[in-house]
């Protein structure tokens, strides 16, 4: 079994195994605003409040990776005004989480196609993931102007003119090649899709949809999540039995 489908970080102890990487897709922050009558640019700050919640109770239990889908490459086809909102407050965010990566020792790193991002919000990145790279316990992966097809797209064409291509020539020439695939993705709002996020990275993946939209999502409804995580078991094609003898 490839190490990265090992279960040996499973504890036997009391507290429940964590997963080792977590990714989420933030949904509902727009339907919260509507909810409230607010306009939903304040749905979307709210989600911003909840990424730095999240990210601490996901350390908190032990979790190493933790991605968010912070914005698609389907995104940019909303309302201009909506994406250029979403674009400051993503700069606003990255150079608030910059100190507290630095503090708290956190990698920051992103996948998805960033090239087509404003130019600020590339070198703030480039910024942040140039100085938080030694850091290796904990690391928050913002996936941005990202989508799976798109992904592998740029995955085969780096591979190029090739014949025999493996699923390690793939998976190393992806963008989350030197990140583990996630155990868990949660989605919130209730939907129950995947919106092209990490389709090929979730052939294994636990799935968790929650019914509350991003911004109610704070610390406990993770540990909500941990908890149904805990409970599920992982046969990775292989039955129960074989399972128990390994
Ligand atoms: C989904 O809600 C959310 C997004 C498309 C953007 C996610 C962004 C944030 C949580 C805030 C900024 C994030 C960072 C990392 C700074 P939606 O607008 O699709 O909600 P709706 O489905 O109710 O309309």
């Amino acid at each position: 079994m490839p190490e990265k489908f090992s279960t040996s970080h499973k504890s036997s102890g009391a507290l429940p195994a964590a997963p080792r990487h977590v990714a989420i897709i933030m949904d509902g922050n727009g339907r919260w605003a509507k909810s409230r009558g607010l306009p939903r640019i304040m749905g979307h700050r709210e989600g911003a409040r909840r990424v730095l919640d999240v990210f601490e109770a996901a350390a908190k239990s032990g979790v190493e990776f933790l991605t968010l889908y912070a914005f698609s490459s389907e995104n940019w086809n909303r309302p201009k005004t909506e994406v250029k909102a979403l674009m400051k407050l993503l700069m606003a965010s990255l150079k608030k989480y910059g100190k507290m990566f630095l503090e708290k020792e956190v990698r920051f790193r992103t996948i998805g196609d960033i090239s087509a991002l404003p130019e600020d919000c590339r070198g703030e990145i480039e910024k942040l993931e140039q100085s938080t790279r030694r850091f290796t316990k904990s690391n928050l992966v913002l996936a941005l102007n990202y989508g799976s097809r798109g992904e592998l797209v740029r995955a085969v064409n780096k591979i190029g003119k090739s014949s025999n291509i493996t699923w390690e020539d793939i998976q190393k020439n992806l963008d989350t090649a030197d990140i583990p695939d996630p155990d868990i993705i949660i989605r919130t709002s209730g939907e129950m899709r995947l919106s092209n996020f990490l389709l090929l990275q979730a052939a294994y993946s636990e799935l968790y949809f929650a019914g509350v939209y991003w911004p109610d999502f704070g610390a406990k409804e993770f540990e909500k999540a941990m908890r149904e995580y805990a409970k599920r078991e992982r046969r990775y094609g292989l039955t129960t039995e074989q399972l128990k003898n390994k």
